[in-house]
C-alpha cells in the first residue's frame, strides 16, 4: 500500500465553481477529410469551466484539445452538443474571448508598441490612446526598453511576453492557451508561467490552458481535465488544491503536488500508451499493399 495521502477533491473554492464561463455539454465534432474519410475528433465531451476559474487541459497527441478550444471561439461549430460562453449559445467569433497560440502571432512588420496597441485600435480607440495603453502593458511584462524593437529582434521569451501583453490589453473575459510556452526552454517557461499567473490574477478572466505537460498544468490549474486518446471525451477532472499564489518553480517540489503528479499520471499515461497504439496501427495499416 502507498504511503502516499491522496489528494482529496477539493470543494468549490474562491475563484471558480460558481456560475459556469464556458459550458460544453455532450459535444460531438467529426471532420471529413478530402478523401471522404470521417475523422471524429471529439464525442460526448462536456466541460465546464466556472467564472474566473483556471482549468488545464491535458490528453495524448492529437486527441483533440485544440479542436475543443476552437469550439469555444467559434471558428469551428459543434455537429451535435452545446457549446456556451457566459450561459449563451457561441454563435461568431467574440471580442470578448482572447487566444493564444503555440506559434507566433505577432504581426512582424510592426515593432513591439504597433503590436500591443492593436486590439484596443481595432475596436476604435485613437491612436494616441492606445499607445498608451499599451506602454503600460509594455512595461507590466518588463519590456518597456523595447517598445520599438522588432518580433524577429526578440527572444522568444520576449515574444511570448509581447503575445501576453497583446492579449490581457483586451481585458479577455475568457482566455484560450493553446501550449503557448511549449517552445521554450525550461527556466523562461516557468518565468512565463508566473507572469501568466501573475497576470491573471489580476484579471478576472476565465481560462482554459492546453498542454502536454502534466507538471506545467498542475502548477498552474485550479482543475486538470484528463482527455482520452481520440475521440476526446473527459477521462476524469481534478480539483488542484495548492495555495496561491504560486511560484511555479518551487511548486513542484512540494509534497502534495508530487501526489497529483503521480495521481493523474497514473490516469495520463494509460492514454498516452492508447494513443501511441493507434498511430502505430494507422501506420501498419497504411503500409499495407
Ligand atoms: N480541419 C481538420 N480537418 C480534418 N481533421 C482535423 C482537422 N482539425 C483536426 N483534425 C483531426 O482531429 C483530431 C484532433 O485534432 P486536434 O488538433 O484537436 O488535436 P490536439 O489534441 O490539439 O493535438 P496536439 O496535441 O498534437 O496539438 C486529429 O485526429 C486531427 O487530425
Ligand atoms: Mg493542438
Amino acid at each position: 500500500m502507498s504511503m502516499l495521502s491522496e489528494p482529496k477533491p477539493a470543494p468549490d473554492r474562491s475563484r471558480g465553481g460558481g456560475e459556469p464561463a464556458i459550458e460544453l455539454i455532450d459535444v460531438t465534432r467529426r471532420f471529413v477529410t478530402a478523401d471522404a474519410k470521417v475523422t471524429t475528433a471529439l464525442r460526448n465531451f462536456t466541460m465546464t469551466v466556472g467564472k474566473g476559474e483556471f482549468t488545464c487541459v491535458v490528453g495524448p497527441t492529437g486527441c483533440g484539445k485544440s479542436t475543443t478550444l476552437n469550439l469555444v471561439t467559434g471558428l469551428a461549430r459543434p455537429n451535435e452538443g452545446t457549446v456556451r460562453v457566459m450561459g449563451r449559445p457561441v454563435a461568431g467569433i467574440s471580442p470578448d474571448i482572447g487566444f493564444v497560440f503555440q506559434a507566433d502571432a505577432l504581426f512582424p512588420w510592426r515593432n513591439v508598441l504597433d503590436n500591443v496597441a492593436a486590439g484596443p485600435m481595432f475596436r476604435g480607440m485613437s491612436r494616441k490612446a492606445a499607445h498608451e495603453k499599451a506602454r503600460d502593458w509594455i512595461a507590466r511584462v518588463g519590456l518597456h526598453r523595447f517598445e520599438q524593437h522588432y518580433p524577429h529582434q526578440l527572444s522568444g521569451g520576449m515574444r511570448k511576453r509581447v503575445a501576453l501583453a497583446q492579449t490581457f490589453i483586451n481585458n479577455p473575459k475568457i482566455l484560450l492557451l493553446d501550449e503557448p510556452f511549449s517552445a521554450l526552454d525550461i527556466q523562461t517557461r516557468t518565468l512565463m508561467q508566473d507572469e501568466l499567473l501573475s497576470l491573471w490574477s489580476d484579471a478576472d478572466a476565465s481560462v482554459i490552458f492546453v498542454t502536454h505537460d502534466l507538471e506545467e498544468a498542475i502548477a498552474l490549474a485550479d482543475k486538470v481535465h484528463v482527455l482520452t486518446a481520440g475521440p476526446a471525451t473527459v477521462k476524469a477532472v481534478y480539483d488542484i488544491n495548492l495555495p496561491r499564489p504560486r511560484v511555479t518553480a518551487d511548486i513542484r517540489y512540494e509534497p502534495a503536488f508530487v501526489d497529483y503528479a503521480r495521481l493523474i499520471w497514473n490516469d495520463l499515461r494509460e492514454e498516452v500508451q492508447k494513443s501511441h497504439n493507434q498511430a502505430t496501427a494507422a501506420a501498419v495499416q497504411g503500409s499495407e499493399p
